[in-house]
């Protein structure tokens, strides 16, 4: 690590990645979130230090530990992950692979919630900050490329074509996410990486080997 860091064409170069899911409580012992085991972000996040660059890692509660050599921030919330993202500022490139939970439980309780005979609690749902969308479009000290991910179950490419546009992200790394693919919670991922000029598949390969094309990439994009 000590090696990497001091040398690698990204030797200089402020990088944030974002990964994991975020929990969003409903009381004390409840939460939602989306399905996210934190392994690609964490894999790119250990791949673009390995080029040397400083890296910023905000996470949510993932399932795999952070890798060494990279400065963790870990959080619960979006709106911490937002927080943390902005603090982060000004960074040459960031990478949101997080599995932001769309929406917070806006009536959560600070007691636990108890079954009653009077029927089922009712949530109230407040929209999440877009973090990826906020960074894409500042208009002074914008990251010289931005990366979104899209996990996508059906249309992959037009929803995730489509998601590049909507969020002002440079490049969208998207992924069937369909059961049958077995990808969800896997060591294995199939991307498309899609920026203005189409979209490349790339072959099926592990989520190691994702990061470190994508790291190279990215270090080829932001050096040149
Ligand atoms: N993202 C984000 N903040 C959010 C939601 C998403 O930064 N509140 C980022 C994710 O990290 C990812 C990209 O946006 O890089 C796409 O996330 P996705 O959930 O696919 O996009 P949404 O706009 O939320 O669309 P959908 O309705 O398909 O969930
Ligand atoms: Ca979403």
């Amino acid at each position: 690590v000590e090696q990497a860091l001091s040398s690698g064409p990204l030797k200089g170069r402020r990088v944030l990645v974002t990964s994991g899911p975020t929990h969003e409580p409903i009381d004390p012992v409840r939460y939602i979130a989306n399905r996210s085991s934190g392994a690609q972000g964490t894999a790119v996040a250990r791949a673009l230090a390995a080029l040397g660059a400083h890296v910023v890692f905000v996470t949510g509660p993932a399932d795999v530990p952070p890798p060494d050599g990279v400065e963790v921030v870990a959080v619960q919330t979006a709106q911490e992950m937002e927080e943390a993202v902005e603090a982060s500022l000004p960074v040459d490139a960031a990478v949101f692979a997080a599995a932001v939970a769309d929406w917070r439980v806006s009536s959560a309780s600070d007691r636990k919630l108890k079954k009653t005979k009077d029927g089922l609690p009712e949530l109230e749902f407040a929209e999440n900050p877009d973090i990826l969308h906020g960074v894409s479009q500042m208009k002074s000290g914008r990251p010289a490329l931005v990366v979104g991910f899209a996990a996508e179950t059906n249309d992959v490419i037009d929803n995730a074509t489509a998601k590049r546009l909507r969020k002002g992200c440079d490049w969208i790394v998207a992924n069937d996410v369909s059961p049958e693919t077995g990808i969800m919670g896997g060591s294995e991922n199939a991307v498309i990486l899609i920026d203005k000029n189409g979209a490349d598949a790339w072959p099926r390969m592990g989520k190691d080997e994702v990061a470190r094309e994508l790291a190279a990439r990215i270090a080829a994009e932001i050096t040149t």
